[in-house]
Protein backbone atom coordinates (compact mmCIF):
# COMPACT_ATOMS: atom_id res chain seq x y z
CA UNK A 1 0.00 0.00 0.00
CA UNK A 2 0.77 3.67 -0.77
CA UNK A 3 2.16 5.17 2.53
CA UNK A 4 0.68 8.32 1.84
CA UNK A 5 -2.32 6.59 1.46
CA UNK A 6 -1.80 4.26 4.83
CA UNK A 7 -1.14 7.93 6.89
CA UNK A 8 -4.18 9.09 5.57
CA UNK A 9 -6.26 6.47 6.82
CA UNK A 10 -4.76 6.27 9.90
CA UNK A 11 -5.44 10.23 10.96
CA UNK A 12 -8.66 9.87 9.66
CA UNK A 13 -9.39 7.03 12.01
CA UNK A 14 -7.86 8.83 14.64
CA UNK A 15 -9.81 12.24 14.07
CA UNK A 16 -12.93 9.72 13.77
CA UNK A 17 -11.94 8.79 17.52
CA UNK A 18 -11.13 12.39 18.47
CA UNK A 19 -14.69 13.32 17.51
CA UNK A 20 -16.56 10.50 18.96
CA UNK A 21 -14.60 10.96 22.09
CA UNK A 22 -15.72 14.42 22.43
CA UNK A 23 -19.48 13.38 22.03
CA UNK A 24 -19.13 11.69 25.53
CA UNK A 25 -16.16 13.88 27.13
CA UNK A 26 -16.38 17.71 25.84
CA UNK A 27 -17.44 20.06 28.44
CA UNK A 28 -20.08 21.17 25.68
CA UNK A 29 -21.12 17.92 24.90
CA UNK A 30 -24.56 18.76 26.50
CA UNK A 31 -25.56 20.61 23.00
CA UNK A 32 -24.47 17.76 20.53
CA UNK A 33 -26.38 15.06 22.44
CA UNK A 34 -29.25 17.14 22.97
CA UNK A 35 -29.44 18.12 19.50
CA UNK A 36 -28.78 14.70 18.75
CA UNK A 37 -31.81 13.11 20.92
CA UNK A 38 -34.03 15.71 19.69
CA UNK A 39 -33.44 14.72 16.78
CA UNK A 40 -34.64 11.45 17.58
CA UNK A 41 -31.08 9.73 17.23
CA UNK A 42 -30.83 6.40 19.60
CA UNK A 43 -27.10 6.14 20.91
CA UNK A 44 -27.40 2.91 19.49
CA UNK A 45 -27.61 4.40 15.81
CA UNK A 46 -24.94 7.06 16.76
CA UNK A 47 -22.31 4.75 18.19
CA UNK A 48 -23.38 2.51 14.76
CA UNK A 49 -22.51 5.54 12.14
CA UNK A 50 -19.73 6.48 14.59
CA UNK A 51 -21.15 10.23 14.70
CA UNK A 52 -18.89 12.50 16.92
CA UNK A 53 -18.71 16.32 18.24
CA UNK A 54 -16.49 19.05 16.76
CA UNK A 55 -16.74 21.73 20.20
CA UNK A 56 -16.43 24.92 19.27
CA UNK A 57 -12.85 25.26 20.00
CA UNK A 58 -12.21 22.12 18.30
CA UNK A 59 -8.37 21.85 18.28
CA UNK A 60 -7.29 18.94 16.18
CA UNK A 61 -3.59 19.76 16.17
CA UNK A 62 -4.00 19.38 19.83
CA UNK A 63 -4.14 15.71 19.27
CA UNK A 64 -1.00 15.26 17.43
CA UNK A 65 2.46 15.24 17.62
CA UNK A 66 3.14 18.49 16.04
CA UNK A 67 5.52 17.74 13.17
CA UNK A 68 5.33 19.06 9.17
CA UNK A 69 4.40 15.88 8.11
CA UNK A 70 1.16 15.61 10.62
CA UNK A 71 0.19 19.57 9.59
CA UNK A 72 0.49 18.91 6.05
CA UNK A 73 -1.38 15.79 6.28
CA UNK A 74 -4.35 17.24 7.81
CA UNK A 75 -4.17 20.21 5.80
CA UNK A 76 -4.65 17.77 2.54
CA UNK A 77 -7.88 16.04 3.86
CA UNK A 78 -9.43 19.64 4.48
CA UNK A 79 -8.88 19.16 8.50
CA UNK A 80 -7.31 22.09 9.22
CA UNK A 81 -6.70 25.26 7.52
CA UNK A 82 -3.76 28.47 7.45
CA UNK A 83 -4.80 31.06 9.71
CA UNK A 84 -5.26 34.29 7.23
CA UNK A 85 -3.70 36.76 9.71
CA UNK A 86 -1.19 34.70 11.71
CA UNK A 87 1.53 33.09 10.09
CA UNK A 88 2.23 29.58 11.05
CA UNK A 89 -1.26 29.54 12.55
CA UNK A 90 -3.76 26.96 12.04
CA UNK A 91 -7.73 26.45 12.72
CA UNK A 92 -10.04 23.69 12.44
CA UNK A 93 -12.35 23.23 9.20
CA UNK A 94 -14.93 21.75 11.62
CA UNK A 95 -16.41 23.19 14.63
CA UNK A 96 -19.29 23.02 16.45
CA UNK A 97 -21.21 20.99 14.10
CA UNK A 98 -21.98 17.52 14.63
CA UNK A 99 -19.75 14.82 12.79
CA UNK A 100 -20.66 12.08 10.32
CA UNK A 101 -17.55 10.22 8.71
CA UNK A 102 -17.89 9.33 5.29
CA UNK A 103 -17.45 6.14 4.56
CA UNK A 104 -15.80 4.41 1.43
CA UNK A 105 -17.32 1.05 0.27
CA UNK A 106 -14.19 -0.61 2.44
CA UNK A 107 -15.20 0.95 5.48
CA UNK A 108 -12.16 3.67 5.21
CA UNK A 109 -12.90 7.19 6.92
CA UNK A 110 -12.21 9.26 3.60
CA UNK A 111 -14.32 12.40 4.94
CA UNK A 112 -16.16 14.09 7.23
CA UNK A 113 -19.66 16.04 7.32
CA UNK A 114 -20.49 18.63 10.37
CA UNK A 115 -24.05 19.41 10.92
CA UNK A 116 -24.58 22.89 12.78
CA UNK A 117 -26.67 22.77 16.07
CA UNK A 118 -27.90 26.73 14.93
CA UNK A 119 -30.58 26.61 11.71
CA UNK A 120 -29.79 30.11 11.29
CA UNK A 121 -26.17 29.07 10.46
CA UNK A 122 -26.07 30.07 6.77
CA UNK A 123 -24.37 26.39 5.59
CA UNK A 124 -26.35 23.85 7.24
CA UNK A 125 -23.87 20.76 6.22
CA UNK A 126 -20.31 21.37 6.02
CA UNK A 127 -18.60 18.90 4.10
CA UNK A 128 -15.22 18.01 3.44
CA UNK A 129 -13.66 19.66 0.27
CA UNK A 130 -12.09 16.91 -2.71
CA UNK A 131 -8.70 15.27 -1.23
CA UNK A 132 -6.68 12.46 -2.94
CA UNK A 133 -8.85 10.30 -1.30
CA UNK A 134 -12.60 11.56 -1.13
CA UNK A 135 -14.53 12.65 -4.32
CA UNK A 136 -18.29 13.77 -3.77
CA UNK A 137 -19.22 12.27 -7.27
CA UNK A 138 -17.63 8.82 -6.48
CA UNK A 139 -18.50 7.93 -2.84
CA UNK A 140 -22.13 7.53 -1.53
CA UNK A 141 -22.51 7.62 2.03
CA UNK A 142 -24.20 5.00 3.42
CA UNK A 143 -23.05 2.38 1.06
CA UNK A 144 -20.66 0.68 3.51
CA UNK A 145 -23.12 0.17 6.19
CA UNK A 146 -25.62 -1.14 3.53
CA UNK A 147 -23.51 -3.51 2.26
CA UNK A 148 -22.13 -4.45 5.60
CA UNK A 149 -24.66 -7.57 6.16
CA UNK A 150 -26.03 -8.26 2.72
CA UNK A 151 -22.95 -8.04 -0.11
CA UNK A 152 -25.98 -7.85 -2.97
CA UNK A 153 -29.12 -6.10 -2.30
CA UNK A 154 -32.46 -6.29 -3.99
CA UNK A 155 -32.92 -2.75 -4.09
CA UNK A 156 -31.27 0.45 -2.78
CA UNK A 157 -32.69 3.58 -2.40
CA UNK A 158 -30.78 7.29 -3.10
CA UNK A 159 -31.81 9.76 -0.79
CA UNK A 160 -30.56 13.44 -0.19
CA UNK A 161 -29.16 13.06 3.26
CA UNK A 162 -27.49 12.16 5.92
CA UNK A 163 -29.85 12.29 8.21
CA UNK A 164 -32.18 10.14 6.24
CA UNK A 165 -29.65 7.53 5.56
CA UNK A 166 -29.84 7.04 9.47
CA UNK A 167 -33.67 7.80 10.26
CA UNK A 168 -33.97 4.61 8.11
CA UNK A 169 -31.91 2.35 9.34
CA UNK A 170 -32.94 3.29 12.80
CA UNK A 171 -36.35 1.91 11.63
CA UNK A 172 -35.04 -1.19 9.78
CA UNK A 173 -34.52 0.06 6.30
CA UNK A 174 -31.15 0.10 5.69
CA UNK A 175 -30.64 -0.50 1.96
CA UNK A 176 -30.35 3.39 1.49
CA UNK A 177 -27.49 5.74 0.55
CA UNK A 178 -27.48 9.15 -0.15
CA UNK A 179 -25.27 11.55 -2.34
CA UNK A 180 -23.09 14.19 -0.23
CA UNK A 181 -24.92 17.22 -1.32
CA UNK A 182 -24.08 16.83 -5.11
CA UNK A 183 -26.19 15.87 -8.18
CA UNK A 184 -26.66 11.79 -9.07
CA UNK A 185 -22.94 10.96 -11.19
CA UNK A 186 -22.76 8.43 -13.82
CA UNK A 187 -20.12 7.45 -11.44
CA UNK A 188 -22.49 7.15 -8.51
CA UNK A 189 -24.96 4.77 -10.99
CA UNK A 190 -22.35 2.66 -12.23
CA UNK A 191 -21.34 2.01 -8.50
CA UNK A 192 -25.03 1.29 -7.67
CA UNK A 193 -25.35 -0.97 -10.95
CA UNK A 194 -22.98 -3.07 -9.70
CA UNK A 195 -24.41 -3.94 -6.29
CA UNK A 196 -28.34 -3.91 -6.97
CA UNK A 197 -30.16 -4.20 -9.89
CA UNK A 198 -33.01 -2.01 -8.57
CA UNK A 199 -32.11 1.96 -7.84
CA UNK A 200 -34.62 3.53 -6.49
CA UNK A 201 -34.48 7.75 -6.14
CA UNK A 202 -36.14 8.87 -3.18
CA UNK A 203 -35.39 12.80 -2.60
CA UNK A 204 -36.81 15.82 -0.45
CA UNK A 205 -40.52 16.53 -1.31
CA UNK A 206 -39.76 20.29 -2.01
CA UNK A 207 -39.07 21.69 -5.50
CA UNK A 208 -35.09 20.62 -5.10
CA UNK A 209 -36.09 17.65 -4.45
CA UNK A 210 -38.66 17.29 -7.64
CA UNK A 211 -35.54 18.80 -9.83
CA UNK A 212 -33.13 16.35 -8.65
CA UNK A 213 -35.09 13.57 -9.68
CA UNK A 214 -35.74 14.98 -13.45
CA UNK A 215 -31.53 15.47 -13.77
CA UNK A 216 -31.23 11.95 -11.93
CA UNK A 217 -33.75 10.35 -14.70
CA UNK A 218 -31.36 12.27 -17.29
CA UNK A 219 -28.23 10.99 -16.31
CA UNK A 220 -29.76 7.08 -15.56
CA UNK A 221 -30.80 7.01 -19.26
CA UNK A 222 -27.94 6.47 -20.86
CA UNK A 223 -26.57 3.56 -18.34
CA UNK A 224 -29.54 2.01 -18.14
CA UNK A 225 -28.58 -1.84 -19.31
CA UNK A 226 -30.33 -4.65 -19.15
CA UNK A 227 -31.22 -6.09 -15.72
CA UNK A 228 -31.05 -2.81 -14.00
CA UNK A 229 -34.51 -1.47 -13.34
CA UNK A 230 -34.71 2.49 -12.31
CA UNK A 231 -37.55 3.84 -9.89
CA UNK A 232 -38.54 7.09 -8.39
CA UNK A 233 -40.40 7.22 -5.05
CA UNK A 234 -41.79 10.70 -4.55
CA UNK A 235 -42.46 12.13 -1.41
CA UNK A 236 -45.72 14.70 0.06
CA UNK A 237 -44.83 17.79 0.23
CA UNK A 238 -42.41 19.37 2.76
CA UNK A 239 -41.08 15.51 4.05
CA UNK A 240 -38.18 14.09 3.46
CA UNK A 241 -37.34 10.51 4.28
CA UNK A 242 -35.82 11.60 8.05
CA UNK A 243 -39.39 13.60 8.79
CA UNK A 244 -41.69 11.08 6.83
CA UNK A 245 -40.72 8.01 9.35
CA UNK A 246 -40.80 9.95 12.34
CA UNK A 247 -44.54 10.67 11.46
CA UNK A 248 -45.82 7.54 10.12
CA UNK A 249 -44.34 3.68 10.62
CA UNK A 250 -41.90 1.75 8.58
CA UNK A 251 -44.53 -0.27 7.40
CA UNK A 252 -46.48 2.47 5.70
CA UNK A 253 -42.60 3.74 3.98
CA UNK A 254 -42.15 0.01 2.73
CA UNK A 255 -45.28 0.27 1.21
CA UNK A 256 -43.95 3.39 -0.27
CA UNK A 257 -41.19 1.71 -1.45
CA UNK A 258 -43.13 -0.69 -2.87
CA UNK A 259 -45.17 1.21 -4.99
CA UNK A 260 -42.10 3.38 -6.28
CA UNK A 261 -42.55 5.31 -10.07
CA UNK A 262 -40.95 3.10 -12.56
CA UNK A 263 -38.84 5.69 -14.82
CA UNK A 264 -40.90 4.97 -17.90
CA UNK A 265 -44.27 6.87 -15.89
CA UNK A 266 -42.08 9.25 -14.34
CA UNK A 267 -40.68 10.37 -17.93
CA UNK A 268 -44.50 10.46 -19.40
CA UNK A 269 -45.68 11.98 -16.74
CA UNK A 270 -43.30 14.65 -16.26
CA UNK A 271 -43.18 15.51 -19.70
CA UNK A 272 -46.95 15.84 -19.78
CA UNK A 273 -47.06 17.92 -16.89
CA UNK A 274 -45.47 21.10 -18.95
CA UNK A 275 -47.62 21.28 -21.59
CA UNK A 276 -51.13 20.84 -22.94
CA UNK A 277 -52.04 17.54 -23.75
CA UNK A 278 -55.28 17.99 -25.07
CA UNK A 279 -54.13 19.98 -28.08
CA UNK A 280 -52.43 19.02 -31.69
CA UNK A 281 -49.50 21.44 -30.35
CA UNK A 282 -49.14 19.86 -27.06
CA UNK A 283 -49.20 16.33 -28.41
CA UNK A 284 -46.59 17.29 -31.23
CA UNK A 285 -44.26 18.94 -28.13
CA UNK A 286 -45.12 15.94 -25.71
CA UNK A 287 -43.69 13.31 -28.94
CA UNK A 288 -40.28 15.69 -29.80
CA UNK A 289 -39.74 15.99 -26.05
CA UNK A 290 -40.01 11.91 -25.34
CA UNK A 291 -38.05 11.28 -28.87
CA UNK A 292 -35.43 13.61 -27.80
CA UNK A 293 -35.11 11.57 -24.42
CA UNK A 294 -35.49 8.36 -25.86
CA UNK A 295 -32.67 9.11 -28.17
CA UNK A 296 -30.35 9.03 -25.10
CA UNK A 297 -30.99 5.52 -24.29
CA UNK A 298 -28.76 2.72 -25.04
CA UNK A 299 -30.63 -0.29 -24.09
CA UNK A 300 -32.19 -1.43 -27.58
CA UNK A 301 -34.62 -3.14 -25.84
CA UNK A 302 -35.56 -0.57 -23.03
CA UNK A 303 -35.57 2.04 -25.76
CA UNK A 304 -38.70 0.25 -28.22
CA UNK A 305 -40.85 -0.39 -25.29
CA UNK A 306 -40.77 3.15 -24.15
CA UNK A 307 -41.70 3.76 -27.91
CA UNK A 308 -44.73 1.71 -27.59
CA UNK A 309 -45.18 3.24 -24.54
CA UNK A 310 -45.01 6.61 -26.11
CA UNK A 311 -46.98 5.32 -29.31
CA UNK A 312 -50.09 4.53 -26.81
CA UNK A 313 -49.87 7.89 -24.99
CA UNK A 314 -50.32 10.09 -28.28
CA UNK A 315 -52.96 6.98 -29.84
CA UNK A 316 -50.88 6.32 -32.66
CA UNK A 317 -49.09 3.10 -34.19
CA UNK A 318 -45.62 1.85 -33.33
CA UNK A 319 -44.87 2.56 -37.44
CA UNK A 320 -46.51 5.90 -37.40
CA UNK A 321 -44.45 7.26 -34.64
CA UNK A 322 -40.91 5.74 -35.74
CA UNK A 323 -42.24 7.08 -39.41
CA UNK A 324 -42.27 10.55 -37.24
CA UNK A 325 -39.64 10.55 -35.42
CA UNK A 326 -36.97 9.20 -38.34
CA UNK A 327 -38.24 12.22 -40.32
CA UNK A 328 -36.64 14.40 -37.64
CA UNK A 329 -33.06 15.04 -37.34
CA UNK A 330 -31.28 12.36 -35.78
CA UNK A 331 -33.23 8.63 -36.58
CA UNK A 332 -34.25 7.05 -33.08
CA UNK A 333 -33.05 4.17 -34.49
P1 LIG B 1 -31.28 19.20 3.01
O1 LIG B 1 -31.27 20.68 2.84
O2 LIG B 1 -32.44 18.46 2.51
O3 LIG B 1 -31.07 18.88 4.51
O4 LIG B 1 -29.94 18.63 2.41
P2 LIG B 1 -32.23 18.94 5.55
O5 LIG B 1 -33.10 17.76 5.41
O6 LIG B 1 -32.89 20.28 5.47
O7 LIG B 1 -31.32 18.84 6.84
P3 LIG B 1 -31.83 18.56 8.28
O8 LIG B 1 -32.83 17.45 8.22
O9 LIG B 1 -32.43 19.85 8.78
O10 LIG B 1 -30.60 18.19 9.04
C1 LIG B 1 -29.74 17.27 2.22
C2 LIG B 1 -28.27 16.98 2.15
O11 LIG B 1 -27.63 17.87 1.26
C3 LIG B 1 -26.34 18.18 1.74
C4 LIG B 1 -26.11 17.35 2.99
O12 LIG B 1 -25.50 16.14 2.62
C5 LIG B 1 -27.51 17.13 3.46
O13 LIG B 1 -27.59 15.99 4.26
N1 LIG B 1 -26.20 19.60 2.08
C6 LIG B 1 -27.28 20.33 2.44
C7 LIG B 1 -24.96 20.17 2.07
O14 LIG B 1 -23.97 19.52 1.74
N2 LIG B 1 -24.83 21.50 2.44
C8 LIG B 1 -25.90 22.24 2.84
O15 LIG B 1 -25.74 23.44 3.20
C9 LIG B 1 -27.16 21.64 2.81
MN1 LIG C 1 -33.28 21.87 3.82
MN1 LIG D 1 -33.66 19.16 0.70
MN1 LIG E 1 -34.11 16.64 6.86
MN1 LIG F 1 -33.90 17.06 3.52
Amino acid sequence: VDSRLARYRNLMQRVRQFYIQQLKQSPAKDKAVNYAKNRGISGKIAKYFELGFAPPSSNLLSEFEQNDQNIADLKTMGLLCDDQYRSGQYYDFFKDRLMFPIHNAKGNIIAFGGRTFDNNTKVKYLNSPETPIFSKSKELYGLYHARKYSRSIDYILVVEGYMDVIALHQVGISQVVATLGTATTIEHLNILSRVTNTIIFCFDGDNAGKKAAWRALNVTLPVIKTGITVKFLFLPDGEDPDSLVKKESSKVFVTRIENAQPLSQFLFSHIKAELDFSTIEGKTLFLEKVSTLLRKINYKIYQQQLLEGLAGEVNQSIEQIKYILERQDTPVQ
